[in-house]
Formats: C-alpha cells, sequence, structure tokens
C-alpha cells in the first residue's frame, strides 16, 4: 500500500465524515496501517476470539432472563497493555446473546434483559449514564432506548424483547449526544435471533457461524480509548482496525463453507468488505456471497463473484451475513479480508484501482472432519413479499427527509434543517401503515447510515436505479452515499406486539453526527 490519498479524495470515500476525528485521518492517509504499527510483534500473530454466549439466569415456559453489568475493565489491546474500557459484564465487546425467535408465535421465546449499571463518573466528573438499544428489534418504547431514558450508576432497567424477527442484532448504548464516546469505550455486542426453522436451510452452523464485529475505533497514544476529545488533543494518535476486540487477528479454518455474520459496529466508519488471496494486494475473482442483511435471510444468496471490484458495503450499524467457501482454497493458503477504500458507484461497482486496508488472515487447514460435510446453498432462503412498490407508491403516505449540515455557527448536522429535540414530533405515523420514505443526500463528501427504530424496511430505489441485489432484503440501515437519494419502504408494525404507539427515534448512525444533532422521531398511532 504506497499511494496517499488526498483530503478530496478521503473526502469522496465518506472517510472523513466524522467533526473532530480529522487529524487522525491525516496521520492515517498514507495508508500506512497504523493499526500495525501499534502492534510490536507481527499483525496477525493473535487469534480471532469468538465473544462467549450469554446464558440466562434463569428461564421460565415463555421467558429467559439474561443480565448485562456495564462496568470499568481494563482489557489487554496492544502489546498486552492495559486499556481502560467499559465493558458489558467484562468483555468488549459484549458477551453473545443467542435467542430462540422468529415469525412462529409457537416456537419463539420472550427475553428480559436486566441493565446494570455499575459505572460512576467519566473522567470529566460527570456521572456516566446507560440506555440500552437492541438495533433491529422491534420492541415497545419503553424497552427500546430512547436517548434520555437513562440507567443511572447504581440503578438497573428489565428491557422486554418479542423475538420475533430472526437475524443479526446487536445491542448498544444510546446515550443522548454521548454515543460514540460510550460504544468506542466498549458498550456494544451481538444479540442473534435464530429461527430454528433455518436448520432445514443447510447453512453452516456451530463452529462455523461466526459473528465479526468489526470496528474502526479511536484510540490515544498510551493506548487508551479517545473520550471524544478536540482534535488537537496532542494524546490523539489514530484508529484501529478491531475484529471482536482484537486487531488484525486471524483464524484458522478448514476447507469447506462459513458462514461469517458481519457488523460494522464502528462509532464513525464505513467498511466495504473484499476477500484476497495476497496480504498486500486485492487480488480478483475472490467471490463472497451474501445470504442475510439486518433484518435475517435474504430470498435467495447472492454471489458477488469478484469482491474487489464489487466489494459488500458494510456501512455503520449494517450487518451482512456471508458465505466464505475455503474449500476453494488450499490448506496452507492465506486468505484476507480486506477493507476496500474506493467509493462505489450506484451499482456497487468500484472504478478506479482499488486502495484497502487489511482486517483480518484466515490461515485454511487441512480438514478436522475425514469427511468435509458440504453446505450446498438452497436456491431460496425464504419468501419475502414487498413492503410496497413503486407503482402503487401513490397510494401510500409519502415523506422526503435531507440529511444536511448547518453552514455557520456550531455546524451540527440536521434532518430538514432541524436538529434533535425531544420536544418535537417529526412525524405522526398510524400504526400498521406502510410509507414511502425519500432520503437525501445533497453533500457530496459524506455518507449518512440512516437508522429508524422499530420497523423493518425495503430499499425500493438508489439513486433511481433498482437497489444492488444484496439490499432487496429487510433492512433498518440504510447507507446514503455523497449526493445519492434513496427510496424506503416501511412499515410501521411489529408483528410480535399487540398495538405498537409511543414515539421511537430515526438517526443517522454515524455516532458523531447522531450526538451532534441528526436524529428525529416519529411517533406511532393506535
Ligand atoms: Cu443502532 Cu438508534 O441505533
Ligand atoms: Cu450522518
Amino acid at each position: 500500500m504506497t499511494s496517499t490519498f488526498s483530503r478530496r479524495t478521503l473526502l469522496k470515500l465518506g472517510l472523513l465524515s466524522g467533526a473532530g476525528l480529522v487529524a487522525s485521518d491525516f496521520a492515517y492517509a498514507s495508508l500506512k496501517d497504523r493499526t500495525e504499527s501499534l502492534i510490536t510483534a507481527e499483525p496477525f500473530q493473535r487469534p480471532l476470539q469468538i465473544p462467549p454466549v450469554l446464558n440466562p439466569v434463569r428461564s421460565d415456559a415463555t421467558t429467559d432472563y439474561y443480565e448485562l453489568t456495564l462496568q470499568r475493565s481494563s482489557l489487554p489491546y496492544f502489546s498486552n497493555q492495559a486499556t481502560e474500557t467499559w465493558s458489558y459484564n467484562g468483555m468488549v465487546p459484549g458477551p453473545i446473546i443467542r435467542q430462540v425467535g422468529g415469525p412462529d408465535p409457537e416456537v419463539r421465546r420472550q427475553s428480559i434483559v436486566r441493565v446494570t449499571n455499575n459505572l460512576d463518573r467519566d473522567d470529566r466528573g460527570e456521572l456516566i449514564q446507560t440506555v440500552l438499544h437492541l438495533h433491529g428489534m422491534g420492541a415497545l418504547a419503553q424497552y427500546d432506548g430512547y436517548a434520555t431514558d437513562f440507567v443511572a450508576p447504581n440503578q438497573s432497567k428489565d428491557y422486554h424483547y418479542p423475538n420475533d424477527r430472526a437475524g443479526t442484532l446487536w445491542y448498544h448504548d444510546h446515550v443522548m449526544d454521548l454515543t460514540a464516546r460510550n460504544v468506542n469505550m466498549g458498550l456494544a455486542g451481538f444479540y442473534i435471533v435464530e429461527d430454528p426453522r433455518e436448520a432445514e436451510l443447510n447453512l453452516p452452523t456451530g463452529d462455523y457461524d461466526i459473528p465479526l464485529l468489526i470496528q474502526r475505533k479511536q484510540f490515544s497514544k498510551k493506548g487508551g480509548f479517545l473520550l471524544n476529545r478536540a482534535k488537537s488533543d496532542p494524546d490523539l494518535e489514530g484508529e484501529y482496525t478491531l475484529v471482536n476486540g482484537i486487531p488484525l487477528p486471524y483464524f484458522k479454518v478448514e476447507p469447506r463453507k462459513y458462514r461469517f455474520r458481519l457488523l460494522n459496529a464502528s462509532p464513525v466508519r464505513h467498511f466495504q468488505i473484499a476477500v484476497s488471496r495476497s496480504r498486500n494486494r486485492l487480488t480478483s475473482n475472490e467471490p463472497l456471497t451474501v445470504i442475510g442483511s439486518d433484518g435475517g435471510l435474504l430470498s435467495e444468496p447472492v454471489t458477488l463473484a469478484n469482491s474487489a471490484q464489487q466489494p459488500l458495503p458494510l456501512g455503520i450499524g449494517e450487518r451482512y451475513d456471508v458465505i466464505i467457501d475455503f474449500s476453494r482454497y488450499a490448506p496452507g493458503d492465506e486468505v484476507y479480508l480486506h477493507r476496500v477504500l474506493n467509493t462505489v458507484d450506484t451499482a456497487g461497482q468500484v472504478r478506479a484501482r482499488a486502495e484497502f486496508q487489511r482486517i483480518m488472515r484466515f490461515d485454511v487447514n487441512e480438514s478436522a472432519a475425514l469427511e468435509t460435510v458440504d453446505n450446498d446453498l438452497p436456491i431460496q432462503l425464504r419468501t419475502i413479499e414487498p413492503l410496497a412498490t413503486l407503482a402503487n407508491a401513490d397510494n401510500l403516505t409519502q415523506r422526503t427527509f435531507v440529511f444536511n449540515r448547518e453552514k455557520t455557527g456550531d455546524r451540527r448536522w440536521t434532518i430538514n434543517e432541524q436538529v434533535f429535540d425531544t420536544e418535537r414530533i417529526d412525524a405522526e405515523i398510524k400504526s400498521g401503515s406502510v410509507e414511502i420514505w425519500t432520503l437525501i443526500n445533497p453533500l457530496d463528501d459524506v455518507t449518512h447510515p440512516v437508522h429508524l427504530h422499530l420497523v423493518e424496511g425495503q430499499l425500493l430505489e438508489r439513486n433511481g436505479q433498482p437497489p444492488r441485489p444484496y439490499e432487496r432484503g429487510l433492512k433498518d440501515v440504510f447507507v446514503l452515499g455523497p449526493e445519492e437519494t434513496l427510496r424506503v419502504a416501511f412499515r410501521f408494525d411489529s408483528q410480535a406486539l399487540e398495538q405498537v404507539a409511543g414515539i421511537f427515534m430515526m438517526h443517522c448512525h454515524q455516532l458523531i453526527h447522531e450526538d451532534r444533532g441528526m436524529m428525529g422521531q416519529f411517533k406511532v398511532i393506535a
């Protein structure tokens, strides 16, 4: 990686989108990945860790009860140097909650997650509040993690979840104005809802179903996490790519298919994923097969035959479940996940020679099993009924939201020229209705991953073109790139909840944008 990016190019790529985080990008622009400079030994020396699955503290006929405790923990990130983190149950990322669920009420279990805040005060002496949001779950408003619905130090709150959507969800802190800091400090983890009917699809499971929580995090020179400090902070050292909390890990794989559940839990950075046979190059014709997105399985697998040319965008907050088939490679081969930095066009293609950073390495071993089970992928994964079509759009309520920035003053981030106000409702919506929302980004230098709580949506159009094949499932994050216009259908209900009513947030999931104004709220009316 030798070439350098101009600021303009980085802006175009949407990589400089975070206010106050620019200094680290300059340091980074030479493309010498600073993740590697913090590790005294060679990169890819530490094995990938899979966060443990959290056992319920008790279960009854319908419900499993879980406990998440926020605490300070000191964990070795780089060179065995201890780094102060804020963790759930002492680990970063938090433990994985795996629950049984899906549309069938006979099958699904309820969850009650008790969050206890054992944090105290931050370095400015302020109490560290928390809010838990389970991203992707349709929960009643009082359990949804509204930004000011705080759990203060020494307090607990029970959050109830119906688990009616099977998919790769995640939980994270959502405190008003400080979400970027709190997520960067460690407050995020997977929550996976599995529909037992998926077993019929013969997808890779168990040791071959691996969640990968990918983050670019801000660290200070001393190895600690950066806490929202000014860009002039002399301690600011830069950004690092972590997978399940480990910088640039390796993972031993058998020559077979694996399912990876990819989540971008970065506070402010977008990813685009490619597979490569080389540490130093993007090799061509390395396929990546997408089987699921934010809201669970796609209707059919989508193979990106040349992932260097057509990387899989993984915007902040987005999830994609992918299959990588390591039987294409020989024992002893090294296969890499790289982060493609170029901007992609409406069709998802890279036009120029791709630039990248490394994410992790897979080491292909001999197969442990005598007979390798092959997971032949089914042609169809599930049926997804369209929420709406553009042809019948005129019969539905339509709304337009413009994601922009104040031109003067604090230059806060705005939706329809307004910053978040807890007292203002931005849309009143009838429970159960379907609406078509047009999302517009007039700026040419930032990307906004737009997220609505409660609902799942379906992309109908990207810049007047049909959505890319992997964007056609149910999603809750819509990556709105520079100068892009998206049209998205949403249905404002949750099938497990009797009647949804209440106030829910919508926002940009670039957490600095969210913390600095780019959030609104809609009221669902019974
Ligand atoms: Cu993942 Cu409102 O957030
Ligand atoms: Cu944004």
